[in-house]
Protein backbone atom coordinates (compact mmCIF):
# COMPACT_ATOMS: atom_id res chain seq x y z
CA UNK A 1 0.00 0.00 0.00
CA UNK A 2 1.83 3.03 -0.88
CA UNK A 3 1.24 6.37 1.11
CA UNK A 4 -0.06 9.30 0.31
CA UNK A 5 2.79 10.90 -0.83
CA UNK A 6 3.95 7.79 -3.04
CA UNK A 7 0.54 8.20 -4.20
CA UNK A 8 1.61 11.23 -6.09
CA UNK A 9 4.54 11.06 -6.78
CA UNK A 10 5.40 7.68 -8.42
CA UNK A 11 5.43 9.05 -11.65
CA UNK A 12 1.82 7.61 -12.35
CA UNK A 13 -1.08 9.26 -14.43
CA UNK A 14 -3.24 10.93 -11.58
CA UNK A 15 -6.72 11.79 -12.05
CA UNK A 16 -8.55 15.00 -11.34
CA UNK A 17 -11.86 15.21 -9.01
CA UNK A 18 -15.10 15.93 -11.10
CA UNK A 19 -18.28 15.72 -9.37
CA UNK A 20 -16.83 13.70 -6.69
CA UNK A 21 -15.25 11.27 -9.00
CA UNK A 22 -11.81 10.88 -10.49
CA UNK A 23 -11.81 11.29 -13.46
CA UNK A 24 -9.07 12.14 -16.59
CA UNK A 25 -9.45 14.40 -19.93
CA UNK A 26 -12.07 14.22 -22.36
CA UNK A 27 -9.03 14.26 -25.14
CA UNK A 28 -6.90 11.62 -23.20
CA UNK A 29 -4.09 14.82 -22.95
CA UNK A 30 -1.41 14.29 -19.75
CA UNK A 31 1.08 16.61 -18.63
CA UNK A 32 3.85 16.39 -16.37
CA UNK A 33 4.78 17.70 -13.29
CA UNK A 34 8.42 17.37 -12.38
CA UNK A 35 10.48 17.59 -9.26
CA UNK A 36 12.14 21.66 -9.92
CA UNK A 37 15.27 20.72 -7.59
CA UNK A 38 16.13 17.71 -9.53
CA UNK A 39 14.09 18.00 -12.95
CA UNK A 40 12.60 14.12 -11.59
CA UNK A 41 9.06 13.10 -13.36
CA UNK A 42 6.76 13.08 -10.30
CA UNK A 43 3.40 12.42 -12.05
CA UNK A 44 1.08 13.08 -15.22
CA UNK A 45 -1.57 14.74 -14.92
CA UNK A 46 -5.23 15.66 -17.31
CA UNK A 47 -4.37 18.17 -19.32
CA UNK A 48 -8.31 19.96 -19.28
CA UNK A 49 -9.33 21.74 -21.74
CA UNK A 50 -12.63 23.59 -21.90
CA UNK A 51 -14.86 20.18 -22.34
CA UNK A 52 -13.56 18.90 -19.42
CA UNK A 53 -14.16 22.17 -17.64
CA UNK A 54 -17.50 22.42 -18.50
CA UNK A 55 -18.31 19.14 -17.13
CA UNK A 56 -16.45 20.33 -13.86
CA UNK A 57 -19.35 23.59 -14.14
CA UNK A 58 -22.37 21.79 -14.40
CA UNK A 59 -21.37 19.53 -11.31
CA UNK A 60 -20.63 22.53 -9.46
CA UNK A 61 -24.14 24.22 -10.70
CA UNK A 62 -25.77 21.05 -9.78
CA UNK A 63 -24.73 21.12 -6.23
CA UNK A 64 -25.12 24.31 -5.83
CA UNK A 65 -28.64 24.57 -7.84
CA UNK A 66 -30.05 21.55 -6.45
CA UNK A 67 -28.18 21.29 -2.98
CA UNK A 68 -27.84 19.91 -0.75
CA UNK A 69 -25.04 21.74 0.33
CA UNK A 70 -26.54 25.29 -0.55
CA UNK A 71 -29.49 24.48 1.42
CA UNK A 72 -27.59 23.00 4.46
CA UNK A 73 -27.62 24.68 7.58
CA UNK A 74 -24.62 26.83 8.42
CA UNK A 75 -23.77 24.53 11.33
CA UNK A 76 -23.61 21.33 9.20
CA UNK A 77 -21.47 22.89 6.61
CA UNK A 78 -19.11 23.90 9.58
CA UNK A 79 -19.36 20.63 11.30
CA UNK A 80 -17.75 19.49 7.39
CA UNK A 81 -15.35 21.91 7.18
CA UNK A 82 -13.48 21.57 10.90
CA UNK A 83 -13.30 17.60 9.87
CA UNK A 84 -11.57 19.07 7.00
CA UNK A 85 -9.08 21.25 8.65
CA UNK A 86 -8.33 18.52 11.40
CA UNK A 87 -7.77 15.77 8.22
CA UNK A 88 -5.27 18.55 7.08
CA UNK A 89 -4.02 19.02 10.31
CA UNK A 90 -3.31 15.33 11.23
CA UNK A 91 -1.40 14.93 7.35
CA UNK A 92 0.10 18.63 7.41
CA UNK A 93 3.70 16.78 7.63
CA UNK A 94 2.83 15.28 4.08
CA UNK A 95 1.18 17.83 2.60
CA UNK A 96 4.47 19.74 3.20
CA UNK A 97 6.85 17.43 1.88
CA UNK A 98 4.43 16.95 -1.31
CA UNK A 99 4.43 20.80 -1.90
CA UNK A 100 8.22 20.48 -1.74
CA UNK A 101 8.56 18.18 -4.08
CA UNK A 102 6.25 19.76 -6.25
CA UNK A 103 7.30 23.20 -5.83
CA UNK A 104 10.59 23.44 -4.44
CA UNK A 105 10.27 25.63 -1.58
CA UNK A 106 12.34 24.40 1.95
CA UNK A 107 10.08 21.79 4.30
CA UNK A 108 10.99 23.90 6.98
CA UNK A 109 9.14 26.76 5.35
CA UNK A 110 6.30 24.21 4.49
CA UNK A 111 6.07 23.19 7.78
CA UNK A 112 5.83 26.38 9.45
CA UNK A 113 2.75 27.36 7.12
CA UNK A 114 0.93 24.22 9.39
CA UNK A 115 -0.86 27.45 11.97
CA UNK A 116 -1.95 29.63 9.17
CA UNK A 117 -2.76 26.41 6.83
CA UNK A 118 -5.05 24.96 9.61
CA UNK A 119 -5.97 27.72 10.98
CA UNK A 120 -7.39 29.00 7.70
CA UNK A 121 -10.07 26.01 7.36
CA UNK A 122 -10.99 26.51 10.68
CA UNK A 123 -11.38 30.23 10.69
CA UNK A 124 -13.42 29.90 7.49
CA UNK A 125 -15.77 26.98 8.95
CA UNK A 126 -16.27 29.73 11.94
CA UNK A 127 -17.60 32.14 9.25
CA UNK A 128 -20.30 29.57 8.02
CA UNK A 129 -22.02 30.81 11.36
CA UNK A 130 -21.55 34.66 11.40
CA UNK A 131 -23.13 34.92 7.85
CA UNK A 132 -26.02 38.20 8.92
CA UNK A 133 -27.94 40.49 7.49
CA UNK A 134 -29.42 44.20 8.50
CA UNK A 135 -32.97 45.40 9.50
CA UNK A 136 -33.03 49.15 7.94
CA UNK A 137 -35.52 51.55 8.44
CA UNK A 138 -37.01 53.07 5.63
CA UNK A 139 -38.95 56.16 5.23
CA UNK A 140 -42.13 54.91 2.84
CA UNK A 141 -45.43 56.07 3.69
CA UNK A 142 -47.84 53.04 5.43
CA UNK A 143 -46.37 49.87 6.82
CA UNK A 144 -43.24 48.61 5.53
CA UNK A 145 -40.25 46.86 6.75
CA UNK A 146 -37.08 46.42 4.85
CA UNK A 147 -34.01 43.60 5.50
CA UNK A 148 -31.22 42.05 4.17
CA UNK A 149 -29.91 38.89 3.77
CA UNK A 150 -26.73 37.56 2.24
CA UNK A 151 -26.61 34.61 -0.12
CA UNK A 152 -23.59 32.54 -1.82
CA UNK A 153 -23.04 34.22 -4.98
CA UNK A 154 -23.48 30.70 -6.55
CA UNK A 155 -20.31 28.90 -8.97
CA UNK A 156 -16.94 29.89 -8.12
CA UNK A 157 -14.02 29.83 -10.53
CA UNK A 158 -10.67 29.48 -8.38
CA UNK A 159 -7.47 30.00 -10.15
CA UNK A 160 -4.85 29.86 -8.49
CA UNK A 161 -0.83 29.80 -8.79
CA UNK A 162 2.10 27.77 -7.89
CA UNK A 163 3.92 29.64 -4.97
CA UNK A 164 2.30 28.21 -1.73
CA UNK A 165 0.08 25.59 -3.21
CA UNK A 166 -1.77 24.10 -0.08
CA UNK A 167 -1.99 27.33 1.26
CA UNK A 168 -3.93 29.06 -1.68
CA UNK A 169 -6.65 25.98 -1.99
CA UNK A 170 -7.67 26.56 1.52
CA UNK A 171 -7.52 30.11 0.91
CA UNK A 172 -9.89 30.13 -1.88
CA UNK A 173 -11.90 27.11 -0.88
CA UNK A 174 -12.32 27.96 2.64
CA UNK A 175 -13.96 31.13 2.20
CA UNK A 176 -16.17 29.83 -1.24
CA UNK A 177 -17.52 27.27 0.92
CA UNK A 178 -18.18 29.24 4.17
CA UNK A 179 -20.25 31.32 2.01
CA UNK A 180 -22.33 28.32 0.55
CA UNK A 181 -20.39 28.38 -3.00
CA UNK A 182 -19.63 25.86 -4.88
CA UNK A 183 -16.50 25.28 -6.56
CA UNK A 184 -14.47 24.63 -9.53
CA UNK A 185 -10.87 25.03 -8.84
CA UNK A 186 -7.93 25.28 -11.22
CA UNK A 187 -4.31 24.66 -9.54
CA UNK A 188 -1.24 26.22 -11.24
CA UNK A 189 0.18 23.55 -14.04
CA UNK A 190 3.69 23.73 -12.37
CA UNK A 191 1.98 22.40 -9.06
CA UNK A 192 -1.28 20.80 -8.92
CA UNK A 193 -0.24 17.89 -6.03
CA UNK A 194 -1.73 18.75 -3.05
CA UNK A 195 -4.89 20.00 -4.42
CA UNK A 196 -6.06 17.07 -5.71
CA UNK A 197 -5.41 15.31 -2.14
CA UNK A 198 -7.18 18.55 -0.67
CA UNK A 199 -10.06 17.56 -2.73
CA UNK A 200 -10.11 14.50 -1.54
CA UNK A 201 -9.68 15.16 1.97
CA UNK A 202 -12.76 17.43 1.40
CA UNK A 203 -14.88 14.31 0.39
CA UNK A 204 -13.73 12.37 3.19
CA UNK A 205 -14.94 15.37 5.36
CA UNK A 206 -18.26 14.84 4.35
CA UNK A 207 -18.41 17.68 1.38
CA UNK A 208 -21.36 16.33 -0.69
CA UNK A 209 -20.00 15.35 -4.38
CA UNK A 210 -19.78 18.53 -7.15
CA UNK A 211 -19.41 20.74 -4.04
CA UNK A 212 -15.27 21.36 -5.00
CA UNK A 213 -14.11 20.32 -8.04
CA UNK A 214 -10.45 20.11 -9.08
CA UNK A 215 -9.66 20.75 -12.59
CA UNK A 216 -5.83 20.38 -13.50
CA UNK A 217 -4.27 21.90 -16.85
CA UNK A 218 -2.66 25.03 -18.29
CA UNK A 219 -3.53 28.52 -17.95
CA UNK A 220 -4.70 29.41 -21.59
CA UNK A 221 -6.93 26.42 -21.99
CA UNK A 222 -8.80 25.13 -18.91
CA UNK A 223 -8.15 28.86 -16.92
CA UNK A 224 -9.69 30.91 -19.71
CA UNK A 225 -12.33 28.11 -20.34
CA UNK A 226 -13.33 28.82 -16.41
CA UNK A 227 -13.24 32.38 -17.15
CA UNK A 228 -15.92 32.55 -20.03
CA UNK A 229 -18.15 30.09 -18.98
CA UNK A 230 -21.74 30.75 -18.43
CA UNK A 231 -22.22 28.68 -15.63
CA UNK A 232 -19.49 30.45 -13.33
CA UNK A 233 -20.78 33.28 -11.27
CA UNK A 234 -17.11 34.61 -9.78
CA UNK A 235 -14.08 34.19 -10.29
CA UNK A 236 -11.32 34.33 -7.62
CA UNK A 237 -7.63 34.56 -9.11
CA UNK A 238 -4.13 34.97 -7.28
CA UNK A 239 -1.42 35.23 -10.00
CA UNK A 240 0.45 37.73 -12.42
CA UNK A 241 -1.15 40.80 -13.07
CA UNK A 242 -0.95 40.65 -17.09
CA UNK A 243 -2.96 37.49 -16.46
CA UNK A 244 -5.74 39.16 -14.22
CA UNK A 245 -5.97 41.89 -16.87
CA UNK A 246 -7.06 38.69 -19.24
CA UNK A 247 -9.32 37.70 -16.58
CA UNK A 248 -11.25 40.79 -16.58
CA UNK A 249 -11.34 41.12 -20.16
CA UNK A 250 -12.74 37.79 -20.64
CA UNK A 251 -15.45 37.90 -17.60
CA UNK A 252 -16.49 40.75 -19.10
CA UNK A 253 -18.91 39.20 -21.29
CA UNK A 254 -20.40 37.09 -18.47
CA UNK A 255 -20.02 40.15 -16.28
CA UNK A 256 -18.62 37.59 -13.60
CA UNK A 257 -18.12 38.96 -10.48
CA UNK A 258 -14.02 38.95 -10.33
CA UNK A 259 -11.26 39.41 -7.27
CA UNK A 260 -7.76 39.81 -7.91
CA UNK A 261 -5.09 39.06 -5.86
CA UNK A 262 -1.86 40.21 -8.42
CA UNK A 263 1.69 40.93 -8.11
CA UNK A 264 3.39 43.70 -6.33
CA UNK A 265 7.00 45.44 -6.67
CA UNK A 266 6.88 45.96 -2.64
CA UNK A 267 8.53 49.14 -0.67
CA UNK A 268 10.91 48.43 2.49
CA UNK A 269 12.23 51.56 3.73
CA UNK A 270 14.96 51.38 6.78
CA UNK A 271 15.39 54.53 8.43
CA UNK A 272 19.28 55.06 10.08
CA UNK A 273 17.31 54.78 13.74
CA UNK A 274 16.09 50.82 12.66
CA UNK A 275 17.26 48.35 14.71
CA UNK A 276 19.23 47.17 12.08
CA UNK A 277 19.79 43.60 13.78
CA UNK A 278 16.26 43.37 13.46
CA UNK A 279 15.98 45.07 10.25
CA UNK A 280 18.78 43.20 7.96
CA UNK A 281 17.38 39.79 8.77
CA UNK A 282 14.29 40.73 8.37
CA UNK A 283 15.04 43.28 5.14
CA UNK A 284 16.58 40.38 3.21
CA UNK A 285 14.15 37.46 4.12
CA UNK A 286 11.32 39.90 2.76
CA UNK A 287 12.71 39.72 -0.35
CA UNK A 288 14.32 36.47 -0.52
CA UNK A 289 11.79 33.81 1.16
CA UNK A 290 10.31 31.47 -1.00
CA UNK A 291 13.56 32.31 -3.29
CA UNK A 292 11.46 35.94 -3.82
CA UNK A 293 8.46 34.02 -5.25
CA UNK A 294 6.22 35.77 -3.16
CA UNK A 295 4.10 38.18 -4.04
CA UNK A 296 4.07 40.73 -1.41
CA UNK A 297 7.77 40.04 -1.11
CA UNK A 298 9.71 43.59 -0.46
CA UNK A 299 11.85 44.14 -3.34
CA UNK A 300 12.34 47.64 -3.34
CA UNK A 301 14.59 48.34 -0.61
CA UNK A 302 15.37 51.92 0.59
CA UNK A 303 18.01 52.48 2.79
CA UNK A 304 18.31 55.76 4.76
CA UNK A 305 22.31 57.26 3.69
CA UNK A 306 23.48 57.38 7.57
CA UNK A 307 23.09 53.56 7.50
CA UNK A 308 23.09 52.34 3.93
CA UNK A 309 27.19 51.28 3.94
CA UNK A 310 26.75 48.90 7.05
CA UNK A 311 23.64 47.77 5.95
CA UNK A 312 24.28 46.37 2.63
CA UNK A 313 27.30 44.89 4.03
CA UNK A 314 25.57 42.88 6.52
CA UNK A 315 22.78 42.33 4.45
CA UNK A 316 25.52 40.84 2.06
CA UNK A 317 26.41 38.65 4.35
CA UNK A 318 23.30 37.62 5.49
CA UNK A 319 22.76 36.33 1.85
CA UNK A 320 26.34 34.89 1.85
CA UNK A 321 24.93 32.41 4.42
CA UNK A 322 21.67 31.76 3.20
CA UNK A 323 22.20 27.65 2.52
CA UNK A 324 20.74 27.08 -1.03
CA UNK A 325 19.32 23.35 -1.88
CA UNK A 326 17.30 20.74 -2.33
CA UNK A 327 14.17 22.25 -0.38
CA UNK A 328 14.14 18.45 1.34
CA UNK A 329 17.01 18.85 3.20
CA UNK A 330 16.77 19.71 6.60
CA UNK A 331 18.84 22.75 6.81
CA UNK A 332 17.93 24.50 3.28
CA UNK A 333 16.47 28.05 3.33
CA UNK A 334 16.15 28.56 -0.14
CA UNK A 335 14.76 25.84 -2.57
CA UNK A 336 15.70 26.03 -6.77
CA UNK A 337 12.60 28.66 -8.35
CA UNK A 338 9.75 26.64 -9.58
CA UNK A 339 10.43 26.11 -13.37
CA UNK A 340 12.37 26.06 -16.45
CA UNK A 341 10.46 29.38 -17.73
CA UNK A 342 11.34 30.70 -13.92
CA UNK A 343 14.58 30.27 -14.02
CA UNK A 344 15.15 32.05 -17.83
CA UNK A 345 12.42 35.22 -16.89
CA UNK A 346 14.51 35.37 -13.13
CA UNK A 347 18.13 35.09 -15.28
CA UNK A 348 17.16 37.91 -17.84
CA UNK A 349 16.13 40.20 -15.16
CA UNK A 350 19.97 39.78 -14.29
CA UNK A 351 20.47 40.36 -17.24
CA UNK A 352 18.29 43.70 -18.05
CA UNK A 353 19.62 45.21 -14.58
CA UNK A 354 22.88 44.84 -15.76
CA UNK A 355 22.41 46.46 -19.21
CA UNK A 356 20.62 49.38 -17.45
CA UNK A 357 23.63 49.84 -15.07
CA UNK A 358 22.55 48.64 -11.69
CA UNK A 359 25.38 46.41 -10.30
CA UNK A 360 25.21 43.13 -9.01
CA UNK A 361 26.48 43.41 -5.83
CA UNK A 362 25.85 40.11 -4.64
CA UNK A 363 24.64 36.79 -6.95
CA UNK A 364 23.53 37.35 -10.25
CA UNK A 365 24.10 34.24 -11.67
CA UNK A 366 22.71 30.64 -11.90
CA UNK A 367 24.11 28.17 -9.66
CA UNK A 368 25.19 25.24 -12.03
CA UNK A 369 28.09 23.65 -9.68
CA UNK A 370 27.25 19.91 -8.47
CA UNK A 371 23.53 18.83 -7.40
CA UNK A 372 22.45 22.64 -8.65
CA UNK A 373 22.93 21.24 -12.35
CA UNK A 374 19.59 19.05 -12.26
CA UNK A 375 17.74 22.00 -11.09
CA UNK A 376 16.49 25.52 -11.05
CA UNK A 377 18.51 27.43 -8.52
CA UNK A 378 19.73 31.08 -8.55
CA UNK A 379 21.41 32.35 -5.42
CA UNK A 380 19.92 35.35 -2.97
CA UNK A 381 20.97 38.56 -5.49
CA UNK A 382 21.47 41.76 -4.57
CA UNK A 383 21.00 44.98 -6.74
CA UNK A 384 22.48 48.42 -6.02
CA UNK A 385 23.33 51.75 -7.86
CA UNK A 386 19.21 51.55 -8.65
CA UNK A 387 17.35 53.54 -9.95
CA UNK A 388 13.75 53.79 -9.16
CA UNK A 389 12.76 54.00 -13.00
CA UNK A 390 14.85 50.62 -14.09
CA UNK A 391 12.94 48.11 -14.92
CA UNK A 392 14.55 45.94 -12.42
CA UNK A 393 12.81 48.07 -9.69
CA UNK A 394 9.29 48.30 -11.58
CA UNK A 395 9.02 45.33 -13.04
CA UNK A 396 8.17 41.43 -10.76
CA UNK A 397 11.17 39.72 -11.40
CA UNK A 398 9.96 36.64 -8.96
CA UNK A 399 13.19 35.75 -8.02
CA UNK A 400 15.37 36.32 -5.16
CA UNK A 401 16.32 39.86 -6.36
CA UNK A 402 16.09 42.66 -4.31
CA UNK A 403 17.12 46.29 -5.26
CA UNK A 404 19.22 48.61 -2.60
CA UNK A 405 18.26 52.13 -3.04
CA UNK A 406 19.86 55.33 -0.94
CA UNK A 407 17.79 58.20 0.20
CA UNK A 408 18.02 60.94 2.41
CA UNK A 409 14.99 62.91 2.07
CA UNK A 410 12.15 61.57 4.05
CA UNK A 411 9.34 63.06 1.47
CA UNK A 412 11.01 61.58 -1.22
CA UNK A 413 11.35 58.30 -0.60
CA UNK A 414 7.80 58.19 0.48
CA UNK A 415 6.85 59.46 -3.17
CA UNK A 416 9.44 57.03 -4.62
CA UNK A 417 7.88 54.35 -2.90
CA UNK A 418 4.35 55.01 -4.20
CA UNK A 419 5.79 55.26 -7.57
CA UNK A 420 5.52 51.86 -8.83
CA UNK A 421 2.32 50.92 -10.57
CA UNK A 422 1.49 48.18 -7.68
CA UNK A 423 0.04 48.25 -4.33
CA UNK A 424 0.64 45.43 -2.55
CA UNK A 425 2.77 45.31 0.55
CA UNK A 426 5.35 47.78 1.97
CA UNK A 427 7.80 47.83 5.33
CA UNK A 428 9.02 50.25 7.56
CA UNK A 429 12.14 49.50 10.15
CA UNK A 430 12.43 52.62 12.50
CA UNK A 431 12.35 53.09 16.17
CA UNK A 432 10.21 56.56 16.14
CA UNK A 433 7.25 55.76 16.47
CA UNK A 434 6.09 59.15 14.28
CA UNK A 435 8.51 57.88 11.26
CA UNK A 436 6.84 55.16 11.24
CA UNK A 437 3.10 56.05 11.56
CA UNK A 438 3.74 58.58 9.04
CA UNK A 439 5.36 55.88 6.68
CA UNK A 440 1.85 53.51 7.66
CA UNK A 441 -0.06 56.62 6.38
CA UNK A 442 1.92 58.16 2.87
CA UNK A 443 2.23 53.92 1.53
CA UNK A 444 -0.45 53.27 -0.76
CA UNK A 445 -0.61 49.76 -0.16
CA UNK A 446 -2.80 46.96 1.18
CA UNK A 447 -0.74 45.73 4.05
CA UNK A 448 2.13 47.60 5.77
CA UNK A 449 4.39 45.61 8.41
CA UNK A 450 6.53 47.89 10.96
CA UNK A 451 9.30 46.63 12.21
CA UNK A 452 8.60 43.38 10.85
CA UNK A 453 7.60 41.82 7.46
CA UNK A 454 5.35 39.03 5.44
CA UNK A 455 3.43 37.95 8.81
CA UNK A 456 0.01 36.79 7.19
CA UNK A 457 -2.83 35.38 10.07
CA UNK A 458 -6.08 33.86 8.26
CA UNK A 459 -8.07 36.85 10.63
CA UNK A 460 -5.80 39.63 9.20
CA UNK A 461 -7.32 40.60 5.58
CA UNK A 462 -4.71 40.90 2.44
CA UNK A 463 -5.08 42.42 -0.95
CA UNK A 464 -3.68 45.00 -3.11
CA UNK A 465 -4.33 48.88 -4.14
CA UNK A 466 -4.22 49.68 -7.29
CA UNK A 467 -2.70 47.20 -10.02
CA UNK A 468 -1.88 44.71 -7.25
CA UNK A 469 -5.78 43.88 -7.76
CA UNK A 470 -8.77 44.49 -6.17
CA UNK A 471 -11.41 42.63 -3.26
CA UNK A 472 -9.78 41.14 -0.05
CA UNK A 473 -8.58 37.80 1.21
CA UNK A 474 -8.33 36.81 4.88
CA UNK A 475 -10.18 38.61 7.46
CA UNK A 476 -13.97 38.50 8.55
CA UNK A 477 -14.07 40.89 5.06
CA UNK A 478 -13.34 38.05 3.00
CA UNK A 479 -16.60 35.84 2.94
CA UNK A 480 -18.17 39.34 1.68
CA UNK A 481 -16.54 38.65 -1.71
CA UNK A 482 -18.55 35.51 -1.85
CA UNK A 483 -21.86 36.61 -0.77
CA UNK A 484 -24.75 38.94 -2.96
CA UNK A 485 -27.00 41.32 -0.64
CA UNK A 486 -30.53 40.71 -1.24
CA UNK A 487 -33.44 43.58 -0.16
CA UNK A 488 -36.21 42.51 0.96
CA UNK A 489 -39.54 44.40 1.39
CA UNK A 490 -42.63 43.16 3.25
CA UNK A 491 -46.25 44.91 3.36
CA UNK A 492 -48.02 44.48 6.86
CA UNK A 493 -50.94 45.58 7.76
P1 LIG B 1 0.06 33.28 -14.15
O1 LIG B 1 -0.68 34.43 -13.60
O2 LIG B 1 0.08 33.15 -15.64
O3 LIG B 1 -0.55 31.92 -13.54
C1 LIG B 1 -1.32 31.86 -12.35
C2 LIG B 1 -2.54 30.97 -12.59
O4 LIG B 1 -3.33 31.52 -13.64
C3 LIG B 1 -2.18 29.55 -13.05
O5 LIG B 1 -3.11 28.65 -12.47
C4 LIG B 1 -2.37 29.63 -14.54
O6 LIG B 1 -2.65 28.39 -15.12
C5 LIG B 1 -3.57 30.55 -14.65
N1 LIG B 1 -3.71 31.25 -15.94
C6 LIG B 1 -2.72 31.64 -16.79
N2 LIG B 1 -3.25 32.25 -17.87
C7 LIG B 1 -4.60 32.23 -17.72
C8 LIG B 1 -5.70 32.72 -18.51
N3 LIG B 1 -5.52 33.33 -19.67
N4 LIG B 1 -6.94 32.55 -18.03
C9 LIG B 1 -7.15 31.95 -16.84
N5 LIG B 1 -6.16 31.46 -16.06
C10 LIG B 1 -4.90 31.61 -16.49
O7 LIG B 1 1.53 33.33 -13.59
P2 LIG B 1 2.79 32.41 -14.00
O8 LIG B 1 2.83 32.27 -15.48
O9 LIG B 1 2.77 31.19 -13.19
O10 LIG B 1 3.99 33.33 -13.51
C11 LIG B 1 4.40 34.45 -14.26
C12 LIG B 1 4.69 35.61 -13.36
O11 LIG B 1 3.50 36.00 -12.69
C13 LIG B 1 5.67 35.37 -12.24
O12 LIG B 1 6.98 35.52 -12.67
C14 LIG B 1 5.27 36.39 -11.24
O13 LIG B 1 5.84 37.64 -11.58
C15 LIG B 1 3.79 36.49 -11.40
N6 LIG B 1 3.07 35.69 -10.39
C16 LIG B 1 2.55 36.32 -9.31
C17 LIG B 1 1.93 35.61 -8.33
C18 LIG B 1 1.38 36.29 -7.14
O14 LIG B 1 1.09 35.64 -6.15
N7 LIG B 1 1.16 37.58 -7.20
C19 LIG B 1 1.81 34.16 -8.38
C20 LIG B 1 2.34 33.57 -9.58
C21 LIG B 1 2.95 34.34 -10.53
MG1 LIG C 1 1.49 31.50 -16.93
Amino acid sequence: MPTAIERFVRGSDLAMLVDGNPVHAVSGQTFESLNPATGALLARLPAADAADVDLAVRSARRAFDEGPWSSMKPYDRQRIMLRFADLVEARHEDLAVLDTLDMGAPIQRMRANLRRSVGMARFYAGLTTALRGETIANSIPGNFQTHTTREPVGVVGAIVPWNNPHIAFIWKVGAALAAGCTVVIKPAEEASLSALWLGEMLLEAGLPDGVVNVVTGFGETAGAALTVHPGVDKIAFTGSTATGQAIVRAAAGTLKRVTLELGGKSPNIVFNDADLDLAVPGAAMAAFTNSGQVCSAGTRLFVERGVYDDFVSAMTAYAQSLSVGNGLDEGTQLGPLVSQTQLERVTDYFEVGRQEGAAVHYGGARLTSGDYANGYFVPPTIFTQVDNEMRVAREEIFGPVVSVMAFDDHDAVLRQANASPFGLGGGVWTNDLSKATRTVDALRTGTVWVNCYGQMDPAVPFGGYRMSGYGREGGVQHIDEFLETKSVWIQTR
